[in-house]
């Protein structure tokens, strides 16, 4: 609803019963429903509200991964949402059209929560992404793809115990926005995807047997154009959007096959040789035309020239330099305006997923070499490759707040609860 000139949008957390597999219930989490949550949409200057209210017997928080907002309206570990309560953070959408999504962000607890079920896609939309030449009707060519993976007990549970594990709570039963064997039917040449890996530990290499696609937005919005390619990974909180061309009458599977790494000592622990289908594409026999995507734009991010700081950002163990979450200490202070260069080492034979909330960046060199295409667009998330250091360029606009920070952290959310996370405050 649309009230003063606000976009205003209910969620509701809870806790409800999910058919993943035919003859079995398990108890999940949701917004609004009993997994997953609903679709939030909103264009480039308007203004919204959320209004999250907590329908679970124990706090949570609500996240807008990949917003530009301000701390204290950004849903992390400060701002937690008791049983019963509501919490209505407000802000105006000043960044491009993107898929970002939302989760919640209790501390200690993400993981756990998130892997209840508890996260949906919040799409932004504005003049650019409307004048490329892309798929946008939302469900029939432009579908939203949010993988996941579990383990179920032998009572059908969401088995909730990742003792004894290094990397986190996954599973063999991979799906597709809560459906294991999803299928879409298709009815244009073209399908736009809109893929989020949602898991909590594993990266996927995204692609089909058969055919490249075009890879046409990552996490912060579209790229300066598309890509081709066979394949994209996606470490935990990353988002890709993707074109497909299909032929009528014919069935092609979405798959996941063996990411590939970069190096891991022991992969399949993190989604390395292992090989899903995630969703089968079944087109109808005849097709509606749709346009090759197409377009050019000179989406000017930060330069690495105009930063005037740089940080240094060592992961090793649970532990990003040298330290471990402390909700009452601020790591690093920022000052509002200014471009910085966050050069973040991986010192560890395990990859990691380094996210940064606040802000989009653009990944200025990996090892010292130019990123791949895939990594040329506007990131809030990247995957880490064991023993390297990239060095990634962000500007703080606005949004001053000395009291409340925005975190950073590894998206494998297990390393997060367990405190590879650190705060920081833009004054
Ligand atoms: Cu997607 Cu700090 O989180
Ligand atoms: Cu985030
Ligand atoms: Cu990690």
């Amino acid at each position: 609803r649309v009230e003063d000139g606000v976009r205003v949008f209910e969620l509701t957390a809870q806790q409800g019963r999910t058919s993943f597999l035919p003859g079995t219930m398990t108890t999940t989490w949701g917004f609004d429903g009993s997994y997953l949550g609903p679709t939030l949409r909103a264009e480039r200057g308007e203004r919204v509200a959320v209004e999250v209210t907590n329908g679970l017997t124990e706090a949570t928080s609500v996240h807008w991964h990949g917003m530009h907002l301000p701390a204290e309206m950004d849903g992390g570990p400060h701002q937690p949402v008791e049983p019963g309560a509501t919490w209505r953070p407000s802000w105006e959408i000043d960044q491009p059209a993107a898929t970002l999504w939302y989760h919640p962000h209790p501390h200690g607890q993400t993981e756990e929560h998130v892997y209840r079920g508890l996260a949906g896609l919040f799409l932004l939309d504005d003049d650019a992404s409307r004048a490329a030449s892309l798929p946008s009707e939302y469900g029939v060519d432009d579908v939203p793809v949010i993988v996941q993976d579990k383990t179920l007990d032998e009572d059908g549970e969401l088995d909730l115990d990742s003792d004894g594990n290094a990397v986190g709570l996954h599973g063999d039963l991979v799906m597709a926005n809560g459906t294991v064997g999803a299928y879409h039917a298709v009815t244009t040449e073209r399908v736009r995807l809109r893929l989020l890996n949602g898991s909590t530990a594993r990266t996927y290499a995204f692609g089909f047997e058969d055919r490249t696609f075009d890879l046409v937005g990552t996490d912060g919005g579209l790229l300066a154009r598309p890509v081709r390619t066979d394949g994209v990974r996606l470490s935990p909180g990353e988002r890709a959007e993707i074109v497909v061309e299909m032929r009528p009458g014919e069935t092609v599977r979405l798959r996941s096959a063996d990411p590939d790494l970069g190096g891991v000592a022991a992969p399949f622990a993190f989604g390395g040789n292992d090989a899903f289908d995630v969703l089968e594409l079944r087109a109808a026999a005849e097709l509606a035309p749709s346009p090759e995507p197409r377009w050019a734009h000179h989406d000017t991010g930060p330069d690495e020239a105009a930063a005037t700081v740089t940080r240094t950002f060592e992961l090793q163990d649970r532990e990003i330099n040298g330290r471990r979450m402390d909700m009452s200490r601020i790591d690093e202070t920022v000052t509002v305006g200014e471009t910085e260069i966050w050069e973040v080492r991986n010192r560890h034979p395990v990859p990691h997923s380094f996210h940064v909330h606040d802000v989009q960046f653009e990944v200025a060199s990996i090892d010292g070499a130019q990123p791949p295409p895939e990594l040329a667009g506007r990131k809030d998330t990247i995957y880490l490759e064991p023993n390297r250091t990239y060095r990634l360029v962000m500007r703080f606009e606005d949004y001053a707040d000395p009291d409340v920070p925005y975190m950073y952290h590894c998206h494998m959310l297990l390393h997060e609860d367990e405190g590879m996370m650190g705060q920081f405050v833009v004054v």
